[in-house]
């Protein structure tokens, strides 16, 4: 299972890498924008450092066309390293793209994936990750989960080495439901991690344990 962060916020990125096991960070033109005005290669060579070689980076490309994107990836793949995931939206156009980039054994993250028709063909087109957008599937009415456990079967059915990465989560429930479905990895926004890790039961749990130590060993011993 792969743990990725939904983010570029440098604070959150280094604040998370210290406590999951990171797997790696995406990033869109939303997520982006959040950073406000940022020098935007500067700001992803300073996450790429902060997550290092054994984490993986995740760049949307912006145009719409193949030749655009095909700019943007080359750029993408200069200022970052040819070990990037170029993040393509599996639009027609970006089916095209992808399909070059895998000839030339670039690695590819087919991102906004809302269907499961959408999710074969990248996999069939040799992406290396594909993302299906669970929480914008349930507002269209498409059953994410069963969607995602349908793209588990065919990536094993097809003996296919591409991975889900599920993507757009409100909540942990969904998160772990795409993992139960078969999805091999997620990218969670920090505010869910947060969330999942702040609750109350566990926080009570542990002041409880302390408390306990304490009244056999003494108030302030430690174990060490
Ligand atoms: C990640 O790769 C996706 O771009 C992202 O999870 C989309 O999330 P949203 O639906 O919250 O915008």
């Amino acid at each position: 299972m792969e743990i990725l962060l939904d983010t570029a916020n440098i604070e959150t990125i280094k604040k998370y890498e210290a406590i999951l096991p990171l797997a790696g960070v995406t990033t869109n033109p939303s997520i982006i924008k959040k950073e406000g005005e940022i020098d935007f290669f500067a700001h992803m060579k300073k996450i790429s450092e902060i997550i290092g070689k054994q984490c993986s980076l995740h760049v949307q490309v912006v145009a719409k066309d193949k030749a655009g994107m095909l700019k943007d990836a080359k750029k993408i793949l200069e200022q970052l390293g040819e070990e990037t995931y170029l993040k393509i939206p599996l639009s027609p156009e970006g089916l095209k793209t992808i399909k070059s980039l895998k000839k030339e054994g670039f690695n590819v993250t087919a991102t906004a994936i809302y269907t499961k028709f959408q999710a074969y063909l990248a996999v069939a087109a040799g992406a290396d990750y594909i993302a299906p957008y669970y929480n914008r599937m349930e507002n269209l009415n498409i059953d994410a989960k069963e969607a995602i456990a349908a793209m588990a079967h065919e990536i094993d059915r097809s003996n296919s080495q591409t991975k889900i990465v599920a993507a757009s989560f409100k909540n942990i429930g969904q998160v772990t439901t795409a993992l139960e479905q078969g999805a091999q990895a997620v990218t969670v926004a920090p505010d869910i991690i947060e969330q999942a890790l702040a609750m109350p039961s566990i926080s009570q749990a542990v002041d409880d344990f302390a408390k306990d130590w304490e009244t056999i060993f003494g108030k302030g011993s430690t174990m060490a």
